[in-house]
């Protein structure tokens, strides 16, 4: 994939993430999505690619837009695979609350993995303490052997667990231990990326959420050395049925980072929507709104953060809520 098109997809989560961030705090997830995913659309197809949605909104009689198995771009080589959540966090935009990013990963045609709507036990590092995590290790083992490849004291440590009832033994042995947590409402792909970045104040992210979005956070550590495993956590038969649909022939399979994206040639765009631990959120000023995204291209390594400024006299349909379905 040329280097060129790092440019492009960060045009589109800047998108995705100014519709959305129109929506902050109104109680409305659902209106802060379509927006998201409306702009993220417009934009995608101003792009010279030829690309297949293999994560997005849900399935074709789900989503209208940026569904499964949808066509986005011009048309044009090369041919892509795309994962995009234009809105990581609706109940964080809804409620005014940290952490809402819009993201997207493109990789070569079959280099994502095609993780089915449900949910996946993960373990995320940044690179310092990647090789050092196993899934099916004990919490004190993982926790022991990533303050070691860190420098640091297990109490040092600051754990990112999504507070629900189902990872109530999971923060047991993590308090056990005497690692530090910090419990988030919804969004655990933008802790899972912090834990690659020093400073971000997040060392390991742990626990049950999306599998989707597990393919996201894997496809932006990938591109910085980082580490994450999965495994799929069906619910019910359903689940194992969708799974099976999507080709998984072994549902209880560790996905190692090689399996969640095959590839290192990869582009990975996050902007921040509300405020995160990586990224900023979307601030409307005088005249515009300015942007924090973190853009990465798997091959070279290369980390961008790009603070972005838009005019709105230049660009009108920022300026309104819910008009950038044309953009
Ligand atoms: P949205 O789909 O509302 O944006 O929620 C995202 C999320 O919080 C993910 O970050 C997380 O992986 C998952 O939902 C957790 O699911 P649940 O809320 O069902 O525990």
């Amino acid at each position: 994939m040329e280097r060129e098109l790092t440019m492009e997809f960060a045009r589109v989560t800047e998108a995705a993430a100014l519709a959305s961030a129109r929506w902050v705090g109104m109680g409305n997830k659902i209106a802060a999505d379509n927006a998201a995913v409306e702009a993220m659309r417009a934009v995608f197809d101003t792009v010279h690619m030829n690309g297949t949605v293999v994560i997005g909104e849900g399935e074709m009689v789900e989503a209208p837009m940026l569904y499964i198995g949808e066509k986005l771009g011009s048309g044009d080589k090369p041919v892509l695979a795309v994962a995009v959540d234009p809105l990581e966090g609706t109940n964080l935009v809804a409620k005014g609350m940290p952490g809402a990013i819009a993201v997207l990963a493109v990789t070569e045609r079959y280099g994502l993995l095609h993780a089915p709507d449900m949910y996946m036990n993960k373990i995320a590092v940044g690179p310092q303490a990647a090789g050092r995590i196993h899934l099916d290790a004990p919490v004190d083992e993982n926790l022991k052997n990533i303050a070691q490849a860190l420098g640091k004291r297990v109490e040092d440590l600051t754990v990112v667990i999504l507070d629900r009832p189902r990872h109530n033994e999971l923060i047991k042995q993590v308090r056990a231990c005497g690692a530090r947590i910090r419990l988030i409402t919804d969004g655990d792909v933008a802790p899972a990326i912090a834990c690659a970045f020093e400073g971000s104040g997040v060392d390991v992210m742990m626990g049950i959420g999306g599998a989707p979005e597990g393919v996201l956070a894997a496809a932006a550590l990938r591109c910085v050395g980082g580490e994450m495993q999965g495994r799929l956590w069906p619910e019910d038969d359903e689940d194992i049925e969708r799974a099976k649909k999507l080709g998984v022939t072994d549902i209880n399979k560790l996905l190692t980072l090689d399996d969640l994206v095959k590839t290192d040639d990869i582009f990975f765009s996050a902007t921040g929507i509300t405020e995160g631990p990586l990224l900023k959120g979307v601030t409307f000023n005088r005249g515009g709104a300015v942007t924090h995204t973190l853009v990465m291209r798997g091959k070279t390594g290369t980390v961008r953060f790009i603070e972005a400024r838009h005019c709105f006299a230049k660009k009108p349909k920022y300026a309104i809520k819910g008009a950038c379905e044309e953009l």
